[in-house]
């Protein structure tokens, strides 16, 4: 296994270009099966973990890839296979984004159930009453969700989520691209990467109003075309660059973003005392070091990011005073606490709420990866920590984060890579 060995005490200066987004990567090369002709060419795919093993499952499927340079060329005009597997659904909970356009493409899904989650339940049910919604008829049987709709075709449906979820409006917007009729999402949720699905349905030859909204509308084709499409940038990455930068008191610049998009994280930056500039895309940050306390609550877009909390709570280790950080996204979602706290910070939780002691000076030991944000907040503790730190299960990180220690030691941190055996 990999860890980062991090010797901490590193100003960071320079500047930086921001990877492809993840969290939109995923729902577009879902949307690639909705296409039964031709190759979509995907541009600014991030190389990721996860990207290899979405990929791995839609090649499972009979869908041809080839990866390279950060560009995915794909195809799926021979599918072979109309079932998700359990193997390959288990390592990604996202799988659950080809059920949609599956099942709208040939009237018939079959997904392996996901697991749970390191924070906590993650359910589908929203997933599962958009499809019934659009007329689908599901059964869960041996771990399996069997969709199918009769006739094969989908039908155009109201859907209300009763909650904002990314992934369950990811799949209602694929599967009704091609269902018959109109179909209408309330409560949408706006992520940028859900308004990037919509721009890439769009371009495939969908018609959807209301892009970028929680109200969208959409008017089923009788079919889509493959593409040429330039991913956008990834928020959750350069959010957390911007974090390294302010816990070491550095000043670095972020390119090829949307500064438009991270109007909540910014507005936090210069509330606890940095210096933010943006031009149409890049992001400056300049931290003298002395942070202030800075509460922020993870909600759905345009609130702070639930993917940044992690990183938030690590900054705020470093600020003079006390800081609640709460989660309204995932409650659970604090893995990372317990291990900051053996870094030497003194946070305690309550309930949903994170509150965080600061200024505590950190220093370096091993600590463990949980899930994918929760090592980014090991990292950042890392940079500011006195002496070494080992950041043990590096894979979490891996899945969502394109080359991290490269870019952070361009901007002048000491990480390096090493191999280890956990007993
Ligand atoms: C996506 C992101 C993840 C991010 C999350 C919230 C991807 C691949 N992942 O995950 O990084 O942390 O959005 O911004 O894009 N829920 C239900 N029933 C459902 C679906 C969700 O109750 O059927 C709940 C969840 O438990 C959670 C909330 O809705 O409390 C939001 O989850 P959701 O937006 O669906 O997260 P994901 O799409 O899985």
């Amino acid at each position: 296994m990999d860890k980062l060995v991090i010797r901490g005490g590193h100003r960071l200066s320079g500047s930086i270009n921001a990877s492809g987004s993840k969290n939109s990567s995923l729902p577009i090369i879902a949307a690639t099966l909705l296409a039964g002709d031709g190759t979509f060419t995907l541009h600014n795919i991030p190389d990721l973990r996860d990207i290899t093993t979405f990929t791995q499952l839609l090649n499972y499927l009979g869908t041809e890839t080839a990866f390279s340079d950060n560009t995915l060329q794909i195809s799926s005009q021979n599918l072979k296979s109309l079932q998700a597997p359990y193997e390959l659904v288990k390592k990604m909970r996202a799988s659950i984004y080809v059920l949609g356009p599956m099942l709208a493409r040939f009237g018939h899904a079959r997904v392996s159930l996901p697991g749970g989650c390191a924070f906590g339940p993650r359910p589908i049910d929203l997933h599962l009453m958009a499809m019934e919604k659009l007329g689908a008829t599901i059964t869960i049987e041996t771990g399996f969700i069997d969709a199918s709709v009769k006739g094969g075709k989908l039908r155009g449906g109201d859907i209300h989520f009763p909650l904002s979820s990314v992934g369950a409006t990811g799949n209602a917007l694929m599967a009704a691209v091609l269902a018959e009729g109109k179909t209408t999402i309330s409560n949408a949720a706006a992520e940028p990467e859900i308004e990037t699905l919509c721009k890439f349905l769009i371009a495939m030859g969908s018609t959807i109003r209301g892009t970028g909204t929680t109200e969208l509308e959409i008017e089923g084709a009788k079919s889509l075309n493959a593409i040429d499409f330039r991913n956008v940038f990834d928020r959750i990455e350069a959010g957390t660059l911007l974090a390294a930068a302010a816990i070491t008191g550095g000043e670095i610049t972020v390119n090829g973003v949307e500064p438009e998009q991270m109007k909540s994280v910014l507005k936090k930056f210069v509330q606890a005392g940095c210096i933010v500039e943006t031009t149409l895309n890049s992001i400056s940050l300049k931290s003298h070091g002395k942070l202030t306390p800075t509460d922020v609550t993870a909600k759905p877009y345009p609130s702070f990011p639930t993917d940044m909390q992690a990183q938030w709570i690590a900054l705020m280790t470093q600020a003079d005073g006390t800081s609640h950080i709460t989660d309204k996204v995932y409650h659970e979602r604090f893995n990372h606490i317990p291990e900051l706290n053996r870094l030497g910070a003194h946070i305690e939780i309550r309930k949903n709420q994170a509150i965080v002691h600061g200024p505590q000076l950190l220093s370096g030991t091993k600590v463990m990866s949980t899930d994918l944000r929760a090592s980014a907040s090991l990292v950042l503790a890392g940079l500011v920590a006195k002496g070494t730190s080992e950041v043990l299960r590096v894979y979490h990180l891996d899945r969502g984060y394109e080359k991290i220690e490269t870019k952070l030691n361009t901007l002048g941190a000491d990480i390096s890579r090493e191999k280890y055996n956990e007993f």
